[in-house]
């Protein structure tokens, strides 16, 4: 059994979010129970601890390099050792934790240290290159994981292949000037298990530039994207998506005297589009 901790990027609100998301069994946002009992936010905003996860650390890994949770978690330590450290005015002694390393028989050398807090990095990496380790963040072999939460320490070492490293130059998945707000769409799509393959017509209301546009063209069928304002070019060429200039009409809310947004007469329009009666000529030619 492992403990994996999670450190979330800048975003505040993903922490508390992932827990939630954990929670809720009807979810599919992890694959299952192997992937952790429990979700808990150690650290408030920066960190996030899966207790008891029973799968293998590959399997982990294969599943974690795709999902949602690695676009805002971009370090994951993997743990299964624990030590608890003594507490000395302003701080902890690492003693209890160099001596449980110390005790290790490494498959291989150079080690690449992580630590969480970062600065523990530099304290323990002395004492163990003093110890007889030879540490290289570049050329490694081995990685040793080290994570201090209130004086309780988890660490493991696991091979380099087993490390997980976001892609710093990793190509954008969306077209020059999108909004990243499309991570919203894809974490809803991934939590509730949507096969979007299956969706026959997507909707877009308030489409451009086309971030969400772009994002449901991979596998829905076809996207209607409304908006009065410009797509971006690369969409349009896609042959299943439809720019529909327009601005949706507010008359029939302005009548009513409600102040919400009617978008009922383009669901009707989208609608006619998908049973093949389609009123406007060079939507019909290109569904
Ligand atoms: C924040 S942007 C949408 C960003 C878009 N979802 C994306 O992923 O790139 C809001 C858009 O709503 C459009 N919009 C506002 N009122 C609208 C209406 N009544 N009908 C259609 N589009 C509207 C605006 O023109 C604007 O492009």
């Amino acid at each position: 059994m492992a403990s994996v901790y999670l450190q979330s990027a800048a975003s505040q609100a993903q922490c508390f979010r992932l827990t939630q998301l954990h929670k809720d069994k009807s979810l599919k946002y992890f694959p299952c129970e192997d992937f952790g009992t429990e979700a808990v936010e150690v650290v408030p905003g920066q960190l996030v601890k899966l207790i008891g996860v029973k799968t293998d650390h590959a399997s982990f890994l294969s599943w974690f390099r795709i999902s949602q949770v690695s676009r805002h978690f971009p370090r994951a330590f993997w743990c299964t050792g624990c030590v608890q450290l003594t507490s000395i005015k302003g701080g902890f002694a690492y003693d209890a934790l160099l001596a449980v390393l110390q005790q290790e028989t490494l498959q291989a050398q150079p080690v690449r240290l992580t630590c969480f807090p970062r600065k523990m990095e530099q304290a323990i990496g002395e004492k163990l290159v003093a110890g007889g380790w030879f540490l290289d963040p570049h050329s490694y072999q081995t990685v040793l994981a080290v994570v201090e939460v209130d004086g309780q320490v988890e660490w493991g070492l696991y091979p380099r292949h087993l490390h997980y490293l976001q892609q710093p130059d990793e190509p954008s998945r969306l077209p020059a000037g999108c909004s990243h707000a499309v991570g919203k769409l894809a974490e809803a799509v991934d939590a509730i298990g949507w096969d979007m393959s299956q969706v026959k017509l997507a909707v877009d209301l308030g489409a451009a530039p086309g971030s969400w546009t772009s994002f449901m063209a991979k596998s829905a069928k076809r996207v209607l994207a409304v908006d009065p304002a410009s797509m971006d070019d690369s969409l349009l060429a896609l042959h299943n998506v439809v720019h529909l200039q327009t601005r949706a009409p507010e008359d029939e809310t302005r009548r009513s005297g409600k102040n919400v947004w009617n978008a009922g007469w383009v669901m009707h329009l989208a609608l006619l589009g998908l049973f093949g009666f389609w009123p406007i000529q060079d939507v019909k030619e290109r569904f």
